[in-house]
């Protein structure tokens, strides 16, 4: 037997790669004991399981080991007797014979089967997550997260970038979540905050000469939990000096879509890009879901004059869904209530029939509008047109949001769409004191072009902010940072930020940008989102070791919890009563 990397001193190597080659040689094996079934009263076959797979021992009918034991079989490699073979296992061919077994951990009964086949409520796999770790899926999944990390972390290597690790006892940072904070002993009613980013840190390097940082970054935001949400998650992020947004795209693509390669084994193609308001106007969200077709369509045109009291508003939206003429009234019914719920006033659909439109609305259209829709997007006898008539953001919105709920396969399934969204606005919109919001954060650079709008028409000034979107999830955000004093100030002002609250918030960001800042931007890669997708699980807790449910709790540690007395006198804490 020649020693393999999995060779210690207790094994020679792993279940799942003991094979006919090795036939005759005797070999020592570790792991659990996924299965034993009886044959007769003296012979017992064991199946024993590690990370690799199993492989199959025949012991000694007496000897007292169960599911789960953890063994170390010591046997020869032989040749299963003619009929026994199973080709659904890479060991298949073979079998360990002659085995002296040794125990080396007895264990209880698991509380569910580690197979792929049993359908294991969540709250119990999160519970004895340690188990729920031995089955192939996890093991495949975390691995694979491994392998991404490991190709990012090259690529960035590769192309010149330093990898800096930042504090996680931090200050505020500004991207707008919660943040989880730290009380200080030694200097109480005094708080850390653990970061939600290491955007600042990551621009003081740039300030700090460090020209190409990396760092495959914890961050911490405590905001509601969701599928492609955790308070804990993992980003790559990237800041680079002496750049514009397309050297940004160049390197992160190359991280990207050498993980891609790495974990689905093709490469994707380079990656296009569409202007955020493209991407409004054709899909109605920013996180445009390129698998499926079902554009929208402008018919606003149409409609100007339109005797259609529904459709007397500034946009009307319409979309096309093949094969929607099949829907039922209840279905339609169940769309308009959404449409609703997401504030539009109705919703509008026409089945698209050999006899020409069919719906509650045709008789009120004249034979203009009845031709416009029914050759939305090409309709043909079959289809359905969806019309949302609204300002027109929310037309967009609505629709758009329609189209997910009709059209979306879950985010996980092929083929893998990556699109580059470009020019955000700079400000989302006003907040309840009348200043303005910043839709990214508000150290990100107005599009040059723009500028001048900033303080006559701010909603209409672009940003040098982009995303980068697979399958309709946002898989990571970025920007051209400021770094000019004068823009800052103007931005701040915009956002309602006064100086004494810009200098104690961000002070020493500020005051490390009069020491020379070169121009600099970046992005910030969602790990967890990434190899989900790439796993083919549509929830990142899935790829993540040990994650928190969906109220924030990790089931296994029983966390959050109470600490001692001793902490809270140490801390001085007081608690206000529960209200
Ligand atoms: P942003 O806040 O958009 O940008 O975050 C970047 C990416 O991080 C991932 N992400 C999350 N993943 C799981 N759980 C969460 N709670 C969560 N929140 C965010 C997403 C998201 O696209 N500092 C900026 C980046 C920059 O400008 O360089 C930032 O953090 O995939």
């Amino acid at each position: 037997m020649t020693k393999k990397f999995e060779t210690t001193s207790m094994r020679d190597l792993l279940c799942g790669n003991v094979d006919a080659t090795m036939i005759g040689e005797r070999l020592s094996v570790c792991g659990w004991v996924a299965k034993r079934r009886e044959h007769g009263e003296h012979l017992a076959f064991l199946d024993l399981r590690d990370r690799s797979g199993v492989v199959q021992a025949v012991v000694d009918g007496s000897v007292d080991v169960r599911g789960e034991y953890v063994l170390r079989i010591t046997g020869t490699v032989s040749r299963r007797p003619e009929g026994t073979v199973n080709d659904r296992l890479t060991t298949g061919e073979v079998e360990l014979t002659d085995c002296q077994v040794e125990v080396l951990s007895a264990a209880e009964p698991p509380p569910f089967q580690i197979d792929e086949r049993s359908d294991v409520d969540e709250q119990v796999r999160l519970k004895y997550r340690y188990i729920d770790l031995r089955r192939d899926k996890m093991q495949r999944n975390l691995r694979m997260r491994a392998n991404v990390n490991a190709t990012m972390r090259r690529a960035m290597e590769r192309q010149g970038f330093c990898e800096v690790e930042t504090p996680l006892l931090w200050a505020p940072t500004p991207e707008g979540a919660r943040e989880f904070v730290v009380p200080s002993r030694l200097h109480p009613g005094e708080f850390y905050v653990l970061p939600q980013s290491p955007q600042i840190a990551k621009q003081l390097l740039m300030v700090g000469g460090l020209d190409r940082y990396f760092q495959i970054a914890r961050c911490l935001r405590d905001e509601d939990l969701r599928a492609d949400r955790q308070f804990e998650f993992t980003q790559l992020d990237v800041e680079a000096s002496f750049v514009n947004q397309d050297d940004i795209f160049a390197f992160v693509s190359e991280a990207v879509l050498d993980a891609a390669e790495e974990a689905t084994g093709e490469r994707p193609g380079p990656i296009g890009t569409m202007t955020w308001a493209a991407a409004l106007d054709r899909y109605g969200t920013d996180k445009p879901d390129l698998r499926f077709a079902m554009e929208l369509h402008d018919l606003s045109a149409i409609f100007v004059s339109t005797e259609v009291k529904a459709f007397s508003a500034p946009t009307i939206k319409a979309m096309r869904v093949p094969g929607g003429a099949e829907f039922t009234r209840s279905r339609l019914d169940t769309l308009t209530e959404h449409a609703k719920s997401l504030g539009a006033k109705g919703l509008a659909w026409f089945r698209v029939t050999a006899e020409g439109l069919d719906s509650p609305l045709v008789r009120f259209l004249n034979p203009e509008e009845s031709a416009a829709i029914a050759v939305v997007d090409g309709a043909q006898v079959g289809d359905l047109v969806l019309i949302v008539a609204d300002e027109y953001a929310l037309a967009c919105k609505v629709l758009g949001a329609l189209r997910l709920v009709i059209g979306a396969p879950p985010v996980s399934q092929g083929p893998h769409r990556y699109v580059w969204i470009t020019e955000f606005p700079l400000f989302e919109g006003v907040d309840e004191d009348g200043n303005l919001v910043a839709a990214h954060h508000p150290f990100t650079m107005p599009h040059p072009d723009d500028l001048e709008l900033i303080d006559t028409e701010p909603l209409k000034v672009r940003s040098q902010s982009y995303d980068l979107v697979l399958n309709g999830w946002e898989l990571g955000s970025g920007s051209v940072r400021i770094h000019r004093a004068d823009i800052q100030s103007r931005i701040f002002q915009a956002l309602g930020i006064s100086d004494d609250e810009a200098h104690h918030r961000f002070g020493f960001l500020l005051g490390a940008f009069k020491y020379g800042a070169p121009p600099h931007a970046g992005f910030a890669v969602g790990i967890d989102r990434l190899v989900a997708i790439f796993a083919g699980e549509d929830n990142i807790r899935e790829v993540i070791a040990f994650p928190k449910t969906q109220s924030g709790a990790d089931l296994m540690t029983g966390a959050p919890k109470n600490i001692t007395e001793r902490q809270i006198r140490d801390l001085r804490l007081k608690f206000a009563p529960k209200v």
